[in-house]
């Protein structure tokens, strides 16, 4: 019973160091498109490359397979037109169709913010995207720069899709504490 009192005192300090960063919580809502380039096209390189291809055809899907994955520099938009819109990051990481009924991906990015007082920062995401949702959440792990020690959860909607080439614009809420 000895060490009883000291586990005590630790807990109560550990508390009271929660109530006190509690304080100086500060959210930010970040908001922006995500252009997922497949295929490209002239003035519209390829932001999403195929680099290993999962082993079995799909009964359900002609073009994906359980295991594709791919790496991804997506650009980051103000607005969703990629050619008339304000560049404000990139998102730099991978997905992988990790679903056998192909439905939800393993997203994976490190959001890094180009613009504004969040140049140089970012954000790394990780999480399920259930593609064919209408909003997805996925956590944030962490982050760096003015978002060091970050949490919170992004939400993903599709703001287009061409389902002939693959390519789509994903529109993106960000929600993060720091
Ligand atoms: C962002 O920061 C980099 C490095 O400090 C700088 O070169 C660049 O001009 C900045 N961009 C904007 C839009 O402020
Ligand atoms: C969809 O992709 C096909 C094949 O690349 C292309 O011909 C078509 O113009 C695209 N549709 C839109 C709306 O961009």
């Amino acid at each position: 019973m000895a060490n009883v009192k000291p586990t005590v005192q630790l807990l109560l300090a550990l508390t009271a160091i929660t109530a006190i960063a509690h304080g100086e919580t500060t959210t930010t809502h970040l908001h922006f498109y995500m252009h997922d380039t497949q295929t490209p096209s002239p003035g519209s390189p390829a932001t999403a490359v195929l680099v290993a291809r999962g082993p079995t055809p799909s009964p359900v899907d002609p073009t994906n397979r359980f295991g594709d994955a791919y790496v991804i520099d997506d650009p980051l938009t103000e607005g969703p037109d990629l050619t008339s819109s304000r560049t404000v990051g990139r998102a730099q990481g991978f997905y992988l169709a990790a679903s056998q009924s192909l439905d939800a991906l393993l997203l994976s990015v490190n959001m890094v913010f180009t613009a504004g007082r969040h140049n140089g920062s970012s954000v790394t995401v990780m999480g399920r995207d259930a593609i064919f949702n209408e909003v997805r959440e996925l956590p944030v792990l962490g982050g760096t720069g003015v978002f060091r020690g970050a949490g919170g959860y992004i939400q993903i909607r599709t703001h287009s899709f061409n389902i002939s080439n693959g390519n789509a614009v994903l529109k993106v809420d960000v929600f993060i504490s720091v």
